[in-house]
């Protein structure tokens, strides 16, 4: 059976480096795998008389179902001020409603990170910064490799194409690694 991975770039911005890094993962994935990238931009703020008025928004629920149909998870996620993006977290707690589906959704989910920045360090904070998220949520977090992008103004062309190889061999082995993990978890 193909592997598929559900992803969101957990920035809006239209030049988005790390959506851009999700886009060059999808022509990246090993042989009988895939990555289908969602968009979180039409998630409203948090707010729980929403929640409690109108209950889950549909474009919440359905990226709810997709992570729960899919083999695993991946989070592209900027880092701002070195933590992790309102925008992004906002997502996950949406994702996270109510408590009693969160099982269904993230139970045991194999998820990875990646992130790009065009600073010096590429995420790692944020990165860190997600641990006790992924932990608290019960999802499996992949530690086989990590994959911090820095100087993203000079790794990415002007279209978002990933044009420095050092970096695409990176997250070709960061991929091959992670779908094998996703693929062993699943042998009886
Ligand atoms: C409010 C804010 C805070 C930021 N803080 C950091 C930071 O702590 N570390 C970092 O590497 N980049 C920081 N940046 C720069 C982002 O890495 C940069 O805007 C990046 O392009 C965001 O990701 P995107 O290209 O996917 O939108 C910050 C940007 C903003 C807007």
């Amino acid at each position: 059976m193909p592997i598929t991975i559900a992803a969101f770039s957990g920035s809006l911005r239209r030049g988005s480096y790390n959506t851009a890094l999700l886009q060059a993962a999808a022509g990246l994935m090993p042989e009988d795998s895939r990555i289908q990238i969602h968009s979180i931009a039409a998630f409203g703020l948090y707010n729980g008389d929403v929640e409690a008025d109108e209950g889950i928004p549909p474009p919440v629920s359905a990226l709810k179902d997709a992570i729960a149909a899919a083999d695993g998870f991946l989070i592209a996620t900027p880092e701002y001020n070195n933590s992790i993006p309102g925008v992004a977290k906002n997502a996950i707690d949406w994702l996270s409603r109510p408590p009693a589906d969160i099982r269904r959704v993230f139970g045991g989910k194999p998820v990875a990170m990646v992130g790009a920045s065009p600073g010096g360090f590429g995420t790692i904070l944020s990165q860190n910064a997600w641990l006790p998220v992924w932990r608290t949520l019960g999802a499996e977090l992949w530690t086989g490799a990590k994959l911090m992008v820095s100087g993203a103004a000079k790794v990415f062309d002007a279209q978002g194409s990933l044009v420095d190889e050092r970096t695409r061999d990176s997250l070709r082995g960061f991929l091959q690694g992670y779908v094998e993990y996703v693929r062993d978890r699943q042998r009886p």
